[in-house]
């Protein structure tokens, strides 16, 4: 059969002038073919269109006099026990889900799957996927309720995803406890003509539609309305990449849940000025985020009169959603603007030919989940100790890398031995399983006092 092009896409690819994408349909066969087909039916052109007149917009951030510090609850808190009851109460009720996003494709990482499956585990070489997972595990153990995990994929990470959690058995959970949903992607376009790049003869490059995308596919799969259904009332959201998250921690969820809050988000004091973190503000007088290559760089140094950054709360990324407005944002969709950005993206020219380009040349689109924060009447801040809680995988070598993660866990572990009166030789990796202890507290019940540690020392459980 030699499928053929429904007539009102062919004249859709007419008048946005993108019948390029055709140049090989005579090569193509018949699954390519239908493949090309959906790929171009799932295209809003008049989207695009209207994207590519947008190219050279600068970021809407307003005048730096109206970008501020923003509010936020201490370590130290007077409201902390409270807020922890709180919290605990909410997980036995089974009110909370956790959500993972992992629908990126780490390729500033260069690992050749779902950044979820690369070996972080110092000692155990365990995935990010297992650390994550047994977090969960060990949660619902803790409070007695099934933790629903939410893990979004995208079509790049999604097979191998589910795969790898299935050949793992799931790593303890549940399988009603997993819920997969996959994000959307977006086109590229030519950086100056605007028109679609071919990945293949036959095929779009089509990539994630950022974690934004989130938003779409909870409730587009339906999951958003089970959860409401479920009675839970806050998700709690975080990245695959930072294997030391406090997932679901109940004194944040108690914050939360005191300040009846819309949205919550962790803050980290910036390891420097220049470091790649978003920032929390308060943006014409509204929660929100300067994403790090948006922050004018005269800002991003600027010191108080105590000497640290004024713009000092760095974002690990780590927030809780009230599912109402969550639910209420799916209906509100000026507040997910798509960001552009220049990318070099390979593709195939006019006469099929590969070309890997050195500069840029190309537009992607994406939309970022925290664009959501200034439609937030009520929020809170919290602070966090970064050595606690973030040293996320981004590249193969340098800050954010296999070796940087592996010394932040090795170095939390041994913080917890030393709060147990233990030691360790110099230069010993250690790892403590988040099934032996999820903080510090259980690790204290767990280890005897006066433990010495003289080799790679994994604390399993
Ligand atoms: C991100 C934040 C930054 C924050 C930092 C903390 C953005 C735009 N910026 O930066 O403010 O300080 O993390 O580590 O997010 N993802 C998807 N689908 C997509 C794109 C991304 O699921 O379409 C997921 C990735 O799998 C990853 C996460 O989102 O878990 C972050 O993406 P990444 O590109 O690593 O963000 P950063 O630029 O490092």
């Amino acid at each position: 059969v030699t499928l053929d092009i429904p007539q009102p896409l062919r004249e859709a690819l007419r008048v946005s002038e993108q019948q390029h994408v055709l140049a090989f349909w005579d090569r193509l066969n018949a699954t390519s073919r239908a493949e090309l087909i959906a790929q171009l039916q799932s295209l809003d052109f008049e989207q695009l269109r209207s994207l590519f007149a947008k190219r050279n917009q600068a970021s809407a951030l307003p005048a730096n006099d109206r970008i501020e510090p923003i509010e936020f609850i201490p370590l130290d808190s007077p409201q902390n026990s409270h807020a922890q009851k709180l919290g605990e109460e909410a997980l036995r009720a089974g009110q909370v889900a956790a959500l993972v996003v992992a629908g990126g494709q780490g390729s500033r990482l260069g690992f050749e799957h779902p950044k979820g499956m690369y070996p972080v585990g110092p000692v155990s070489r365990k995935s990010l996927f297992q650390i994550h997972a047994e977090k969960i595990l060990a949660l619902s153990r803790r409070y007695g309720k099934p933790l629903a995990f939410l893990l979004m994929t995208s079509p790049a990470t999604h097979a191998e995803t589910v795969q790898f959690f299935d050949t793992h058995k799931n790593f303890g959970l549940a399988a009603e406890q997993i819920h997969y949903f996959s994000q959307g992607t977006m086109p590229a376009l030519d950086l100056t003509t605007g028109k679609l790049l071919l990945e293949e003869p036959g095929r779009l490059f089509l990539s994630p539609d950022g974690h934004g995308g989130t938003l779409t596919a909870l409730a587009s799969s339906g999951l958003l309305a089970r959860l409401q259904a479920q009675g839970v009332r806050s998700v709690f959201y975080f990245q695959v990449d930072n294997p030391m998250v406090n997932i679901a921690e109940p004194l944040f969820l108690g914050h939360h849940l005191a300040a009846r809050a819309e949205v919550s988000s962790k803050v980290v004091a910036k390891a420097h000025a220049g470091e790649k973190v978003g920032v929390l503000a308060k943006i014409n007088g509204r929660c929100g985020i300067v994403e790090y290559s948006d922050l004018p760089a005269s800002m991003a140094s600027e010191v108080d009169a105590t000497g640290r950054l004024r713009m000092w709360a760095g974002n690990p990324a780590i927030h809780i959603f009230d599912v109402a407005f969550l639910d209420k944002m799916t209906r509100e969709p000026e507040y997910l603007a798509f960001h552009i950005a220049k990318k070099k993206v390979p593709c195939i020219d006019a006469n099929g030919a590969k070309v890997e380009p050195t500069t840029e040349n190309a537009l992607k689109f994406e939309r970022f989940i925290f664009d959501v924060l200034p439609a937030a009447d009520r929020y809170t801040i919290v602070e966090a100790l970064r050595s606690e809680e973030f040293a996320p995988l981004k590249n193969a070598e340098g800050a954010d890398s296999p070796a940087t993660v592996d010394r932040a866990l090795t170095d939390q572990a041994l913080r917890w031995l030393t709060l147990a009166k233990g030691s360790a030789k110099e230069g010993v990796k250690l790892e403590v399983s988040p099934l032996f202890a999820l903080d510090a507290q259980e690790f204290l019940t767990k280890v005897a006092p006066n433990t010495t540690i003289t080799e790679n020392h994994y604390f399993g459980g």
